[in-house]
């Protein structure tokens, strides 16, 4: 892998610069890799149609080879490109939540190269939500595959800070148009499938599709699972142990830290609804308070911040599986996993 001064440039995501947007467009051309903002998180860009630039995404993430790219577009006139059928149920997504948080799984053609799709006959697409990246895709000319920008394995990037910790040397340029609005990454839908089923749970929530296009199938089980390569994988995971607390509850949360510290004097907390002022005294407590969509859009940054204090547990609070909220504790699950040693909070 080649070493790189990684430089970080300001952008407005109001106006973007064109001399800067240009830049970056030619370094995808030349098949290298820029970090840029989406609405859910920071991107890892490539030319989407180019196999060794796609090779350079799994090098420079420590990506596993058999978990498949998104490729974003930055109209819905671009999916013949790469979308071999687009199934009238499709049609109907796209218009209802494009440009945002859907990923749509769809046959893909013979442009797709194998690497973007690890050997897959089906092709992840999306239309991002946000004009850096919406710019940047019509000045590439190509469409960008990018997964999160973060090394496997840590928490997605909510701000240009996090991809610089995790790909410092790696790339030679992280766009910067501020946090992320939405904090997730987007949902992912297989619409190969009647009805379509949710592989990833992301910032747009099942009751939004199901509003559109009727009732989707019914939770995963491990056979279906396996086609969403990328759940497999422990995500999103702290350096420190996440303990969990499922159900919410003050008493819960109480036992949990007083558990943990018993484990080790090194424990920091996040909470979304519960008051900080019950707990003992802690290393750190992260409080984000306000709605599901606020705790979602801090939720990265939170176990980021909190992991880089040292601490040994982390006890996190809990939400209601609803709407957001089912795609907040996804993440929180993976970031708690393996699971629990005992009942009323997940490790
Ligand atoms: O919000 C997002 O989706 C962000 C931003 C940058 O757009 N991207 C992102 O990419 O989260 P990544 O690579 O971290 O996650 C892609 C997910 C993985 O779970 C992967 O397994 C799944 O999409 N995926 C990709 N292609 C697939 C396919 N053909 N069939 C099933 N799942 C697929
Ligand atoms: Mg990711």
């Amino acid at each position: 892998m080649g070493e790189f001064i990684t430089r970080v440039v300001a952008i407005d995501p109001a106006a973007p610069d064109r001399t800067t947007i240009a830049e970056a467009a030619s370094i995808i051309r030349a098949g290298q890799l820029v970090a840029f903002p989406t609405e859910t998180v920071y991107g890892l860009g490539a030319d989407g149609l180019n196999p060794i630039a796609l090779r350079r995404i799994y090098t420079v993430k420590g990506r596993p080879p058999d978990n498949p790219l998104i490729l974003h577009l930055a109209s819905r006139d671009q999916l013949p490109l790469v979308a071999a059928d687009v199934p009238a149920i499709a049609q109907r997504l796209v218009q209802a939540f494009w440009p945002g948080p859907l990923t749509l799984i769809l046959p893909k053609t013979s442009c797709v190269p194998d690497l973007a799709t690890a050997g897959l006959t089906t092709v992840a697409v999306r239309m991002p939500a946000h004009p850096v990246a919406l710019a940047l895709i019509n000045a590439a000319k190509t469409p960008l595959a990018a997964p999160s920008a973060n090394r496997s394995g840590l928490p997605s990037p909510t701000t240009a800070q996090h991809a610089f910790d995790d790909l410092r040397r790696r790339i030679p340029l992280i766009l910067d148009a501020g946090p992320t609005r939405i904090g997730l990454e987007s949902t992912v839908l297989d619409v190969t499938c009647i009805p379509p089923i949710i592989l990833r749970p992301g910032g747009i929530a099942r009751e939004a599709i199901e509003a559109v296009v009727g009732d989707l199938q019914e939770v995963m089980n491990m056979a279906q699972r396996q086609r969403s390569p990328g759940t497999r994988y422990r995500h999103y995971s702290p350096r420190a142990r996440v303990w969990l607390v499922e159900d919410a509850q003050a008493e819960t949360l109480q036992a949990t830290v007083a558990k943990a510290l018993q484990h080790s004097k090194r424990v920091g907390c996040l909470l979304h609804r519960l008051e900080p002022h019950h707990l003992p005294p802690l290393v750190e407590v992260i409080h984000i308070s306000g709605s599901m969509a606020d705790y979602a859009q801090g939720l990265f940054a939170a176990l980021r911040g909190l992991d880089g204090l040292g601490l040994d547990v982390i006890v996190v609070e809990g939400v209601q599986e609803q709407g957001l909220g089912v795609a907040v504790m996804d993440r929180l699950r993976r970031a708690a996993s393996p699971p629990s040693p005992s009942p009323g909070f997940t490790e």
